[in-house]
């Protein structure tokens, strides 16, 4: 996998003057089954997260409220995606390094995965990951 494999993807927007609304589909507008969904909120502004890659895990990625910067690294180029808007999705393949940093105040990010949490599908140190990427093992 290569930063090039990394895509945005825009969701449906039913606009209304009642409030606007987006949805996604798994296998659809989100690429894989999801397994998993998670969020992280109350991040202090300016803040920074998730320096790590999925061995398996395959990531679909939401700016639901504020906006936050995804920084994706293969091992020889390295991307930087702003996500700030509700009815954009950030697909993240498995095998990729990933950040998520400049947290806005009061931002709120949507994470889906492929795969259910487990630690072991984690490389944790972006040393390891150079490693296992010029090894072909991720
Ligand atoms: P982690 O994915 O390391 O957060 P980030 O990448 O944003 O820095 O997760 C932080 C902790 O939360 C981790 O130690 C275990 C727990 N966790 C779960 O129990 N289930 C999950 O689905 C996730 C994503 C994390």
């Amino acid at each position: 996998m290569t930063v090039d494999d990394v895509r945005i993807v825009e969701l449906p927007k039913i606009s209304d003057p009642r409030g606007n609304l987006s949805f996604v589909e798994q296998l659809n507008h989100i690429p894989f089954e999801i397994k998993r969904t998670y969020w992280i909120f109350d991040v202090p502004g300016g803040e920074s997260r998730g320096g790590h890659a999925f061995r398996r895990n395959e990531e679909f990625i939401v700016a639901l409220s504020g906006a936050f910067d995804v920084i994706v690294d293969d091992g020889a180029e390295r991307k930087k995606i702003t996500l700030s808007r509700s009815y954009y999705g950030l697909y993240v393949p498995a095998g990729l390094w990933r950040e998520i940093e400049n947290f806005s105040t009061n931002s709120l990010a949507l994470e889906f995965g492929s795969i259910h949490y487990g630690e072991q599908d984690y490389v944790r140190t972006y040393d390891e990951f150079l490693k296992l990427k010029l090894n072909g093992e991720i």
